[in-house]
């Protein structure tokens, strides 16, 4: 059964004040089925959205159940790289729905072997092989197994403020207590230290040490981007230790940052590389963990040593063949590039208007970041954005920071008009300030009480 029934397919403002009441009913009942039944604090999360049902989307927007559109900036953290809904996509999947679906596991999988070969053509030096899940975590997952059975060892430095996921291994090589804590003790033999720091790298590895895992920008951390040749320097770091160099793209592979895959700003080419998120063209999950032959003879002796029944299921690796066709034939890397290097100018002209609001912005590709002077003024600009039909979240790890991850085919015109409507907000914000002096002692005055 739809949610949604033919009669509700097209919600209008001016529609009849019965199908009104129907959306009416509808947004209620969403609200209510997901406080009793996924979790008591939707009510908190769904009074900003005002009750808003999400309805459809489409390129770069949402819609909600009152025909309200919202230009994605949030892009559901990371996922929709080529657009909502890519016809492309969207064929390749309805096509394979009427071949197969799940695979027997039996016979051959033609589409999971179609798609590592293409991840294989397209991935840097000579991560060949692929083994396909359904997420994030299942990639990181995977992929410390793989450097834990590789190198007989069982230790993996990792870095502060990072996040690779939620399982107990994932979540052992996240750096932030918040997540950890409620679940210790975790695995045993992480460590972690700044990111951004290359001799701390080399100083936590020890003759026990498998692999070193970092994101190339953490993205969950507040687009933390690291000086330039930092992932070079671990590189050679790791080679001259002995150990792995596993690279968490989950968040900045698929042309977000302007390359297919951010490590290739620095031509540097991992051991283990995690993909997932944008992967399955905004349409199906999907993840993997890739690696070198010569690693993965490790996994030849016993294939199923690490396995999943959804992994490289038929309609997921269709979508994401089919993404990685947009990718390439619509050069949306590039394009990343050049409108993410248009929407940062832009932004830092706002830095550079409202510097009591916004502390920073930094981004590379259309991985943006926008860091306020404080929560609260994160919250609210949220909150305004939402209602002005912009949609933007916080990173996970960083609550003063607001990512930017639109769909990579956004247009200047579509970043004009976030800007504009950023700067509105800002400067409404900036109306109702106290003057500089009083905004100071409000300031202290609040954190004394
Ligand atoms: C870098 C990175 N690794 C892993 C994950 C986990 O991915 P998932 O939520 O698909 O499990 C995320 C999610 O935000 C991420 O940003």
């Amino acid at each position: 059964m739809s949610i949604y029934k033919t009669d509700l397919a097209e919600p209008k403002k001016s529609s009849s004040s019965d199908t009104a009441l129907k959306y009416a009913e509808l947004a209620a009942s969403a609200l209510q089925n997901s406080v009793e039944h996924l979790n008591h604090s939707y009510a908190q999360k769904l009074c900003g959205a005002e009750g808003a049902v999400e309805f459809k989307d489409g390129g770069v927007y949402t819609y909600d159940n009152h025909g309200k559109r919202y230009l994605d900036c949030l892009g559901g953290y990371g996922i929709f790289n080529v657009g909502h809904r890519h016809p492309r996509v969207i064929a390749a999947v309805k096509e394979q729905l009427d071949q197969v679906c799940l695979h027997s596991q039996d016979l051959l999988n033609p589409w999971a072997a179609h798609l590592a070969k293409q991840l294989a053509t397209i991935a840097p030096g000579d991560l060949k092989y692929v083994f396909f899940c359904n997420s994030g975590t299942e990639a990181v997952e995977g992929a410390i197994k793989l450097a834990r059975l590789y190198t007989g060892k069982t230790e993996i430095v990792s870095t502060k403020n990072s996040y690779h996921g939620v399982s107990m291994g994932a979540l052992s090589a996240t750096g932030r207590e918040v997540f950890r804590k409620p679940f210790a003790p975790l695995l045993n033999g992480f460590v972690h230290v700044p990111f951004g720091d290359a001799k701390a790298i080399e100083k936590a590895i020890t003759k026990n040490t498998a692999a070193v895992i970092l994101e190339p920008i953490q993205g969950e951390g507040g687009i933390n981007i690291p000086s330039r040749n930092y992932l070079k320097k671990v590189r050679k770091i790791t080679e001259k230790k002995g150990v792995l160099l596993i690279l968490d793209e989950v968040q900045t592979g698929m042309g977000r940052t302007g390359k297919m895959f951010a490590c290739e700003h620095e031509a540097v080419v991992p051991d283990i590389l995690c993909l997932a998120k944008a992967l399955g063209g905004g349409v199906m999950p999907i993840g993997c963990f890739m690696s070198t032959p010569e690693i993965w003879k490790v996994l030849e002796p016993n294939p199923t040593i690490h396995n999943s029944t959804f992994g490289g299921n038929p309609l997921a690796c269709s979508a994401a063949s089919a993404c990685i066709e947009v990718l390439l034939d619509e050069k949306l890397p590039e394009r990343a590039k050049r409108m993410g290097k248009y929407f940062l100018s832009e932004l830092h002209a706002l830095v550079s208007k409202y510097p009591d609001l916004l502390a920073d912005v930094r981004g590379k590709g259309l991985l943006i970041g926008l860091e306020f002077q404080s929560e609260e003024i994160r919250r609210n600009v949220q909150t305004d954005l939402f209602h002005k039909g912009v949609l933007v979240a916080a990173t996970m790890n960083a609550n003063r920071t607001i990512r930017i991850e639109p769909p990579l085919t956004i247009s200047e015109l579509q970043i004009n008009l976030v800007v504009d409507r950023l700067e509105s907000v800002l400067q409404h914000l900036a109306d109702t300030l106290p003057e500089p002096k009083d905004f100071a002692l409000a300031k202290r005055k609040r954190r004394v009480s």
